[in-house]
């Protein structure tokens, strides 16, 4: 069966997303599975609609376009920052579309974890059993998560980092690329793993931690938003 399915928000993560998609779609055997309207973002940044063409498809405009879609169109979220994530997801919330989930066929979840909508699994992403994983999480590519993890909403777990066995990433976490967290350790709401990092203790939530091994590196701020990976929710005035 094919379902329709709208990408939300044209930055670079909406994109890697739409090439998972595709692939999903050229290895089904029995016809594709997505049918991508297009893509929809309230501010494209610079070269972003030009981007969104060269690959095909349509940029059909801000995400109001989603009010005319019939309840079965499905989305996917493609912002990587997990504030701006959640905060689309918020605004998109009125027009009652169900979450697409995209793993990659060469991404294992492990078959006792629980998983909850809007899950975006890349190409290498590896969970491997009884772990719990929230609303829109991103598990980028060549990522680890370890047994009896629980992830909660909207977290990401950026490339090659690695999240041991019983950790605890509250919602909004972000782990940065190739950092480690170790075994049962805590990441509270909102915290940052920096890149490279590596945690041996518990992170207060909202706190951002860099270095080996992490200490704090900017208490409450979060990490610079990259211009393409705003998606749909960069207001007027602000960073972008
Ligand atoms: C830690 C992080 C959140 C800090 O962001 P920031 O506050 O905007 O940091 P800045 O770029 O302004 O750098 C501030 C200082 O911290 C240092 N720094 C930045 N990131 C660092 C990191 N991960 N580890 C150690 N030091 C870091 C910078 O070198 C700079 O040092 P300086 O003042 O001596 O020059 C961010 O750099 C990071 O690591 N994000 C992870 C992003 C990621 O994983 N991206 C992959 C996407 S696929």
């Amino acid at each position: 069966m094919t379902t329709d399915v709208v990408i939300v928000g044209a930055g670079g993560m909406g994109r890697e997303m739409y090439g998972v998609i595709r692939l999903l779609n050229d290895l089904a055997a029995d016809g594709p599975r997505w049918r991508v309207l297009g893509f929809v973002d309230d501010y494209p940044g610079g070269s972003t609609v030009e981007l969104v063409h060269r690959l095909g498809v349509p940029f059909l405009g801000p995400t109001r376009w989603l009010a005319d879609q019939p309840a079965t169109t499905r989305v996917a979220l493609g912002v990587g920052q997990p504030d701006l994530r959640r905060e689309t997801a918020g605004t998109i919330a009125r027009y009652g579309l169900p979450a697409a989930t995209v793993v990659h066929p060469a991404a294992e979840i492990g078959p006792d974890c629980v998983v909850q909508e809007g899950l975006f699994a890349a190409g290498g992403a590896r969970v491997t059993t009884n772990v719990v994983i929230g609303r829109h999480v991103h598990l980028n590519q060549n990522c680890t998560v370890g047994h009896d993890a629980v992830l909660g909403d909207f977290v990401s777990v950026n490339p090659l980092a690695a999240v041991s066995g019983y950790c605890r990433l509250a919602d909004g976490v972000m782990v940065g690329a190739g950092a480690v967290v170790l075994p049962t350790l805590t990441v509270g709401r909102a915290a940052t793993v920096g890149a490279g990092a590596c945690v041996t203790k518990d992170v207060p939530a909202g706190v951002v931690v860099t270095g080996v091994p992490a200490r704090p590196h900017r208490t409450g701020s979060a990490p610079r938003p990259v211009a393409s990976d705003r998606g749909s929710s960069a207001g007027p005035g602000r960073a972008r």
